[in-house]
């Protein structure tokens, strides 16, 4: 290794930026512009294997901060000293002044000085928790994500980061998977739609402006679709499900251009993820056009042994950098096995040097050769971070991704009215989502602490009712460094824990008594969903049904709001209950949000992004549905031979698409200006849409298309567009959708994207059970 000690940082970039050589005698580089194409190769030719598959690791910060010592278990898995000390990036280390520490010392020593990447999850925000990437989609309003995206990368660059884990893009049909919280919903159209936005707000056009970060789409590919909903099992998708409805999304943000792309944990068609060269460079690379960096999940690579796949770690490293994956998040695979396969001949050195490569490219994207730091800034970071901008937004995404399940005439709550707040979320402060580990309670602002602000307080009382699990469950967050919130603990005195949860039972039903309308805050735990938090029943804990039912006993107008981050089975909540409105895990400002919405200063928009089942056992259920040789006629569904369950309907209890308005819509009958269209040609569907209510709203309208017939089956509608029209009291507009060519392709028997000529219906609805239809025909 060269004598670096005679270097600082300071000297590293100011030569830098002069042009002088650095210690190990590389060129000089010219720092005011980002390295060309050729001080690339001439670095990467200057490094030794070694420092180039250090590159290629990627561990936690805690071996940064000394909390990790290298000892017996962490050497038997590949790490030690001198490969820890020249890893290329890190997970999990932030703050500004921590960071800029951090790289300097790791700059120092690294023999080309080199700068170290910074990594996290930055999901649904950063400390200015936006809601669960699943609400975001029920906004139907992709560019309201790219400014959350944006706001998010705001945060996390000035805090040091320079790479967010996000969007996650999986295309997600099962509630019982815990992580379809962190998705945008069962349908494809919209997920590219905000796949896009989503790179583009964290990423912007150029990496290098402030407060950008580098995007990571995940996780490739079709990690979604475990079978029975249980996180890290077995996927089994047909080539031809896998093409037309999981990779499109990934492709959108292949396309807008995302930085990273990270592999999933799951086999696709018997080979896991990490180690599929068929998938990461045929289809990856090859075919869907991506140059970035690709990232294993973490320890994956690791877990291709137990998959039984392969042998040996050698035998996992070999076949992933076969796939060409670049970096190995955490096993250590890579930097204890490569030299040797090389040395050996098992491995072309010039698959580590493309892998390098590609590592090197993306830090000179960020522009971290001529500014290590990038953002990181303790003062900027007082400044931006959950500052009063953000948190606006906060709640404008909020409220707009809330969905009113029903509402039989009780909300908005007048303001006359005596109102009981009761229930467990009514003054919980635990409502940012399973990811938000940076974001933390005490700065979410819960339903009492907004209701305060703007109810009649002498009118308005609050009471918890319940825990928000029975006192036996016990439930673990990812981690429980800085920030981490208080996780759920179970009682340890059972008998206490009986009494008080009857005083507070009996409070409540005396409150509900007295009030004029109650407004039940209940849900599932925000560790219930998220990664390793698949769920078999999906209900609603049942010692919250409960106090619901007893609540119900004594008072007739009970509006639930619930706080959840997945479709649950609510069939008794919204049979009971006169109102339910659905509001995720809604982020810092969700209880202004739901103020907001409670009280009708804001009338809700929000759009089910997610079938909410009837059932458990209709899971995996979404719109899109095939038609089956036995297909759905309205009247028919029970007769003895049809595709159907005994004991349940076939349609969900709340479809894709579907939420509420405090007022009514009227909407016509698709009209088409053309029935027959070539290609080339648009055709127009307009629909009239009436606001028939007494208060002005918005309403999604929802361009539905099915293909009658083709080479392979289509669905019975696939969303094709979506338009938000805001209408005064009686106000009517006219709403044009244009169809073309494009829209109608889709993954046919000649195994290639295309349309084919033939009969198409058109559905414009406010909802995925839109039944009007037109039709026309495509000629070629
Ligand atoms: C998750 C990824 C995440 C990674 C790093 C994994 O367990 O599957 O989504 O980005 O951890 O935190």
């Amino acid at each position: 290794m060269q004598d670096v000690r005679r270097w600082n940082i300071e000297e590293i970039i100011a030569n830098k930026r002069k042009g002088c050589k650095d210690s190990a005698g590389t060129e000089p580089l010219q720092r005011d512009q980002s390295m060309k194409q050729s001080e690339l190769e001439q670095l990467l030719k200057s490094m030794s294997l070694e420092e180039k598959i250090n590159q290629m690791l990627q561990v936690t910060g805690d071996f940064y901060l000394g909390k990790t010592v290298i000892t017996g278990p962490m050497r038997e898995n590949g790490f030690t000293e001198e490969s820890v000390a020249q890893a290329g990036s890190v997970i999990g280390l932030l703050g500004a002044d921590v960071v800029k520490k951090v790289q300097k010392a790791y700059m120092e020593q690294q023999p080309h000085h080199i700068p170290l990447l910074f990594m996290l999850d930055v999901i649904n925000g950063f400390k200015t928790v936006f809601p669960i990437p699943l609400g975001q989609g029920a906004t139907f309003e992709p560019e309201l994500s790219r400014r959350c995206a944006q706001a998010a990368a705001k945060e996390a660059a000035v805090a040091g980061l320079h790479v967010t884990f996000a969007p996650m893009v999986d295309l997600v049909r099962d509630a019982r998977w815990g992580r379809v919280m962190e998705s945008t919903g069962e349908d494809t159209y919209l997920n590219s739609c905000f796949s896009k936005a989503m790179v583009e707000g964290f990423q912007g056009s150029d990496l290098k402006e402030p407060y950008r970060v580098a995007a990571c789409i995940k996780h490739f590919a079709g990690y979604g679709a475990p079978d029975a909903g249980r996180d890290y099992n077995t996927v089994e998708l047909s080539e031809h499900t896998l093409r037309e409805f999981y990779l499109p999304a990934y492709q959108a943000g292949i396309e807008a251009g995302s930085a990273l792309v990270m592999t999933s944990f799951n086999t696709i068609d018997g080979v896991p993820a990490t180690g599929n060269k068929w998938l990461m460079r045929d289809i990856l690379r090859d075919e869907m056009g991506f140059d970035g960096v690709l990232i294993s999940d973490w320890a994956a690579m690791e877990e291709i042994i137990y998959h039984g796949y392969c042998e040996d770690r050698s035998d996992a490293a070999k076949r992933s950098i076969a796939a060409g994956v670049d970096i190995d998040m955490m096993t250590g695979i890579y930097s204890e096995r490569l030299l040797e396969l090389i040395q050996n001949g098992t491995v072309e050195e010039s698959l580590v040097d493309e892998a390098a490569m590609r590592i090197l490219e993306l830090k000179n994207k960020l522009g971290l050769f001529e500014n290590p730091y990038k953002d990181a800034d303790e003062e900027k970071s007082r400044e931006i971070i959950l500052c009063r901008e953000h948190r606006e937004l906060a709640r404008e995404c909020a409220r707009k991704s809330f969905v009113l399940l029903k509402n039989e005439g009780i909300l908005p709550i007048r303001k006359e009215q005596k109102t009981a707040f009761i229930g467990p979320y009514t003054d919980n402060h635990n409502i940012l989502g399973a990811w938000s580990f940076i974001g933390t309670s005490e700065d979410a602002v819960s339903i009492r602490d907004a209701a305060m602000e703007v109810l009649d307080q002498s009118k308005t009382t609050f009471f918890q009712g319940c825990p928000v699990l029975d006192d036996t469950v016990k439930l673990e967050g990812f981690n429980s460094g800085e920030g981490a919130e208080e996780e759920s603990k179970a009682a340890t005195n059972l008998e206490a824990e009986k009494v008080k949860q009857e005083k507070m039972l009996q409070e409540a039903i005396e409150a509900a008594k007295e009030a004029d309308l109650v407004i039940m805050p209940l849900g599932e735990h925000r560790l219930q969903s998220g990664e390793a938090c698949s769920r078999a029943e999906i209900v609603i804990p049942e010692v919250q049904m409960e106090l619901f039912r007893k609540i119900c006993q004594v008072q007739p107008n009970v509006a639930v709001v619930l706080f959840n981050g997945r479709p649950l089975d609510i069939r008794e909540i919204s049979g009971k209950a006169k109102a339910v409105l659905e509001v995720w895990m809604p982020g810092t400002e969700g209880g202004h949000a739901i103020l907001d919405v409670l009280t009708g200063t804001y009338n809700p928009t929000g759009k089910l992004t997610m079938s909410f089942p009837y059932s458990v056992g209709q899971v995996p259920v979404h719109y899109n549905e095939y038609s089956t040789g036995r297909p759905h006629v309205p009247g028919k569904d029970k007769d003895r031979f049809r595709s159907k369950y005994l004991d349940i309907p076939n349609t969900p209890l709340y479809p894709f698409g579907y939420g509420l308005s405090y007022t009514s819509f009227e909407v016509s009958k698709a009209e088409l200006d053309r029935r027959e269209m070539k290609l080339g040609q648009v055709l127009n569907a307009t629909v009239k849409i009436k606001n028939t209510g007494e208060t002005a709203g918005t309403q999604v309208l929802q361009l539905y298309i099915r293909d009658v017939k083709a080479s392979v089956v289509r669905p019975v509608k696939e969303l094709k567009g979506f338009c938000k029209v805001h209408l005064l009291p009686g106000e009517e507009k006219s709403v044009t959708f244009e169809i073309r060519e494009e829209m109608l392709r889709f993954y046919s028997e000649n195994k290639v994207f295309e349309s084919e000529a033939g009969e198409f219906q058109v559905f414009i609805g406010v909802d995925s059970s839109v039944e009007d239809y037109e039709r026309f025909y495509l000629r070629k």
